[in-house]
């Protein structure tokens, strides 16, 4: 066999693994939350971590790694094959229903699964999936902010990382008093939607915020960024934050923020839900033309 040339460079890896941290308490969403997942909460008719799911696979990864803890359970199931639904439906001839049934995980598609123990941080929950990732680039998907884009977000964020070889970070403006609720970022702009990150801060105070653009559930992150979380004691809140495991990468490696095309939804909390519930239900195809007209009714009647 041909050993390469000692001065070539090896080949870039692939972006092949998506990780799911769903570990979370889900504390806003109580009490609906209390013995069931935020994630398997239903947008129209599927949980929003089908929609992740699906995002990931549109980005052409095929092995899905969930974080879990207690109560989540819920997830493995909705992944793992429902034999005597499937049988009942087979023997009923509902035959669209099964195909609905079956697409949830195609053949191609692997799932894995890493406990949690406690809630301890995005920044631990990541870190729990280390010894999945390997040396490989990943991407980091959270389900409660639920993404619409065509193409879907990720895809367009696979497409930048690509090119770059360095963690692609998706961001959106905010308002500027809302930057308590996200990471925000600053730097360069080299692009009319790319930012070479030279600043990231975990909630800050409006007065403090570096600027308005604040990160979104979206993460493509190279495995350097691993041996820095292991770093980080505890930041906002007591937790091991992502943001700050991600702040020490950039003393390493360029951290890119892409704006990406596209809307997202806040499902962890309840005004955020309903506008993803309202919004995707206007455009589904089985029910939105009703839903549309129902609405402008309900409108007339408020008046
Ligand atoms: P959130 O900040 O939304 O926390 O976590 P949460 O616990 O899920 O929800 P609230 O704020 O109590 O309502 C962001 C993401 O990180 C995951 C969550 O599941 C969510 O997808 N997470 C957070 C973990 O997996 N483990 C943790 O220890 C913390």
């Amino acid at each position: 066999m041909t050993q390469p040339h000692a001065s070539q460079k090896p080949s870039p890896k692939p972006l092949q693994k998506a990780v799911f941290p769903v570990a979370g308490l889900g504390t806003r969403f109580l009490p609906a939350t209390k013995a069931q997942p935020k994630e398997m909460l239903p947008v129209v008719d599927k949980p929003l971590i089908q929609y992740a799911v699906e995002e990931a696979y549109a980005a052409g990864i095929r092995h899905m790694i969930f974080i879990t803890g207690r109560n989540k359970r819920a997830i493995e199931d909705h992944f793992d094959t429902a034999y005597e639904l499937e049988n009942e439906l087979e023997v009923a001839g509902k035959v669209a229903l099964l195909k609905v049934l079956r697409s949830i995980q195609p053949d191609n598609m692997n799932f894995s699964y890493v406990r949690q123990h406690r809630s301890l941080g995005l920044g631990h929950a990541v870190l729990c999936a280390e010894h999945m990732v390997g040396d490989e680039p990943f991407a980091v998907l959270l389900a409660d902010d639920l993404m619409v884009g065509n193409p879907p977000v990720l895809a367009q964020m696979a497409e930048q990382f690509a090119a770059l070889q360095q963690s692609v970070i998706a961001v959106q403006e905010v308002p500027p008093e809302h930057t308590r609720r996200y990471g925000i970022v600053a730097g360069e702009a080299i692009s009319p939607s790319l930012i070479k990150v030279s600043r990231i801060v975990e909630k800050p105070a409006p007065e403090d915020a570096p600027s308005h653009m604040g990160v979104a559930g979206r993460y493509i992150l190279t495995p350097a960024v691993f041996a820095h979380i292991r770093q980080q004691s505890g930041g906002v809140g007591g937790e091991i934050q992502l943001t700050d495991g991600i702040a020490g990468l950039m003393s390493q490696e360029d951290v890119y923020a892409f704006q990406y095309q596209g809307q997202r939804y806040d499902c962890g909390s309840k005004e955020g839900f309903l506008q993803a519930t309202v919004e995707l239900a206007l455009e589904h195809p089985e029910v939105g033309q009703h839903f549309r007209a129902y609405l402008q009714q309900l409108q007339l009647t408020l008046r």
